[in-house]
């Protein structure tokens, strides 16, 4: 796991975008996973920016989502694929159809997430994996306890990410989803590379779990400990419970330009 500190959001969202330029630079057929949650917002527009300025291209690139709310209206603008059409689909040229998510409206929900784990597989598997991490450590919807080998499947919310997730639901936890679709801890795992970008303190105890804690299903964001080419981007705050900050700080800023993220 390479532990990146970067002092502003803007910093973490450019080396971010950054992956994902060098990526589809190299191969435009590139299948990208896509993170909702606000993390990676600023990513977003980054890479929009970078779009306009004619610096990447996403015409023959495939994205997959993370996960889904289960029930949400196909126009409700909490639903994920939703957000991520308004965030990514609607600013960058990707094919129509190009982005896919969870169905989190099909009658048979265990055979959607079975659709899904299939074209994540017919599309040759995600490249490069965007991620934010929950206060309580979940990654996607991976709450504290799934299975560390797990697969899409359907979750129930913990009452802590239903409080942490009420801001998108003005404000009110009864309007929060209690199920949703995940891609599991061993799917988001198969991706080749994972970039994971954590801000604010309140994200410090989950970051210190993933990072310098035993790998457990009670903090499932662990399991990056266990992935060959794991990237976290962190910012100062995000960062205050590392006791190796100093040695990542002092790793990073040593890092041979060529070598890259
Ligand atoms: C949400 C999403 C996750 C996200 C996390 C943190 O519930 N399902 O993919 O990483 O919670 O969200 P945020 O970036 O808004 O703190």
């Amino acid at each position: 796991m390479e532990v990146v500190i970067l002092p502003t959001q803007a910093a973490i969202a450019s080396a971010a975008a950054d992956c994902i330029e060098a990526l589809v630079g190299t191969t435009p057929t590139a299948v990208l996973g896509l993170a909702t949650g606000s993390s990676p917002l600023e990513l977003y527009n980054e890479l929009a920016e970078r779009f306009r300025a004619g610096r990447v291209k996403f015409a023959q690139a495939r994205a997959f989502m993370l996960d889904e709310y289960v029930g949400l209206s196909a126009s409700h603008p909490e639903r994920y694929r939703n957000v991520i059409e308004r965030e990514v689909g609607a600013r960058l040229d990707f094919a129509p159809g190009a982005i896919q998510g969870p169905n989190g409206l099909a009658d048979d929900l265990p055979a959607a997430c079975r659709a899904y784990e299939q074209a994540i597989k017919d599309a040759g598997g995600v490249d490069l994996q965007i991620l934010g991490i929950g206060s309580d450590g979940h990654i996607a919807f991976n709450e504290p306890g799934s299975s560390l080998a797990s697969r899409t499947r359907i979750k129930t919310l913990t009452p802590q990410t239903i409080a942490d997730n009420a801001r998108f639901f003005g404000g009110d936890p009864a309007q929060v989803p209690r199920h949703v679709l995940t891609q599991g801890l061993g799917t988001i795992m198969e991706a080749h590379h994972l970039v994971l970008m954590a801000l604010g303190r309140g994200k410090a105890e989950a970051v210190h779990h993933m990072v310098e804690g035993g790998v457990s299903a009670m903090w499932p964001a662990s399991i990056l400990q266990f992935h060959p080419h794991a990237t976290v981007l962190l910012d100062d705050a995000a960062a205050a419970r590392l006791q190796l900050a100093p040695y990542y700080r002092h790793a990073y800023a040593g890092k041979p330009a060529w070598q890259g993220l």
